[in-house]
């Protein structure tokens, strides 16, 4: 398993869980060094277990030697990051590098698979890589390249992974589809769950699923953004619609907009590749504008309340993480929060369950922010409070303590976690998403 983050440490673990031998490879000596100590560097439920239970049954394994990992498995998996470049698009420059290694140091059949999200055309450039390294060294030996999309979600992870929806494989040699039919097999015992076709749609059906899921969340932002203004609920609609089968329930909650490590980049790296194809992808750029937007919510409703200059005033602050379960905060609009309440003036409290460590990272030693250590103790000297991540533990709170100790009572909730009756019925000023 080349690369060893949130995508390479699931697959890693959920192969050996099944009886596989995996060696997981990261460049990143400080995430081995954890692991080798039985730490574990990220935050996902249920992964330290499957993790551990692997490792000293003696079939999970980690290292930073190239070399080893090569020569380790027929199956070499990339799960490494593709960060979005500065115009777009997806950055390979570590999917090839994890490609030319292999190239470079392989000495037997390999079967390279990538699992990190890349654009359409990506397993040739992979398999070009690979040849020229081969072609350096003199040598012919067989390799397959096979696309495997990864559909896991963070914070249900190993779940996702351990009982997949379905299998996406793009591959075009029976070599290659058989040996991933018979490395899935243990996850779909139940039904074929494996969807076999061209590398090309494979590629594709990863921004594809992405894309629709950022749509759904961005429409119903900006059918909330309609409903404030037409004195409707947002909520009320959501379920009016998501009854319909044809819609469904998932991905209809209107907030204060996406984020995370998938949704932000593979929208605009889609946009990228439509627009070097010649294809203006109007609907996506809309969902990405409209999401841009949807982060500066909750702030455009502090400054209706606060004024434009927040000078001297204190928000606590409720979830850093971009989602709950999760410490990432890649894209979290917690980070638009925080810079733009600063930006006015304001200082922030934060709380968030797991992601304070990530935050500290991100932030540094700014003065400005400082952390709680429970949500109750982030609203001491706060004027507000701004929740910006739907945390289980922020569901039930004490209305009746948030009003006595807020200095001016109001919560802006950009998860609409709240019956507002009943923050209202505590005498708090409650501003929900899209709720009139
Ligand atoms: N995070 C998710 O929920 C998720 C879900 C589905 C797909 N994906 C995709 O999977 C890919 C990986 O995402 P992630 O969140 O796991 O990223 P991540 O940043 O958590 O992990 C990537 C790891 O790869 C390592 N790395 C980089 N170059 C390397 C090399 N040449 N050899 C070995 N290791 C190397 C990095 O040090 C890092 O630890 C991305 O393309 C992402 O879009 C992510």
């Amino acid at each position: 398993m080349v690369g060893t983050g949130y995508v390479g440490l699931v697959s890693g673990a959920c192969l050996a869980e099944m009886g596989n031998d995996v060696l997981c490879l990261d460049l990143d000596p400080n995430k081995i060094r954890i692991l080798k100590e039985g730490g574990i560097p990220i935050h996902e439920p249920g992964l330290d277990k499957v993790v551990e239970r692997n490792v000293a049954a003696g079939r999970l394994h980690f290292t930073t030697d190239v070399e080893e990992a090569v020569r380790f498995g027929t199956i070499q998996f990339i799960a490494v990051g593709t960060p979005p470049d500065e115009d777009g698009s997806a950055d390979l420059k570590y999917v090839l590098a994890a490609a030319r290694n292999i190239g470079r140091l392989m000495t037997d059949y390999k079967v390279i698979i990538d699992k990190s999200t890349v654009p359409v055309g990506t397993a040739d450039k992979v398999r070009a890589a690979v040849a020229d390294e081969l072609a350096k060294r003199g040598l012919d030996l067989e390799y397959s390249v096979v696309s495997n999309p990864e559909f896991l979600k963070e914070g249900a992870a190993v779940d996702d992974f351990m009982k997949p929806d379905r299998i996406v494989i793009g591959a075009e040699d029976e070599r290659a589809i058989y040996l991933m039919r018979a490395l899935y097999a243990p996850f779909q015992r139940n039904h074929d769950k494996l969807v076999v076709m061209d590398v090309r749609s494979a590629e594709l059906t990863k921004y594809a699923a992405n894309a629709m899921l950022a749509t759904r969340i961005s429409f119903m932002n900006e059918l909330a953004l309609l409903a404030e203004k037409l004195g409707a609920d947002i909520e009320l609609v959501r379920q009016g619609i998501g009854s319909d089968p044809r819609i469904g329930y998932h991905f209809l909650y209107a907030g204060c907009g996406y984020g995370g490590s998938c949704f932000p980049k593979d929208v605009k790296a889609l946009i990228k590749s439509g627009a070097d194809a010649g294809q203006d992808l109007k609907v996506l750029n809309a969902v990405e504008a409209a999401n841009d937007a949807q982060k500066m919510v909750l702030v455009d409703k502090v400054v209706k309340q606060f004024g434009a200059d927040l000078s001297g005033k204190h928000f606590a602050l409720w979830g850093l993480a971009f989602k709950p379960n999760t410490d990432d905060m890649r894209e979290a609009t917690s980070r638009v929060v925080i810079e733009e309440l600063f930006k006015r003036g304001a200082t922030v409290s934060a709380y968030d369950p797991v992601a304070m460590h990530e935050a500290k990272r991100i932030f540094g030693d700014e003065p400005r922010l400082a952390y709680a250590k429970n949500p109750m103790d982030a609203l001491e000297g706060a004027d507000a409070l701004v929740i910006v991540t739907e945390w289980k533990e922020f569901r039930s709170p004490d209305f009746e303590r948030i009003k006595a100790v807020l200095r001016s009572p109001v919560v802006f909730d950009g998860r609409n976690l709240y019956d507002p009756a009943m923050p209202r019925a505590a005498g708090l000023t409650y501003q929900p998403i899209g709720r009139a």
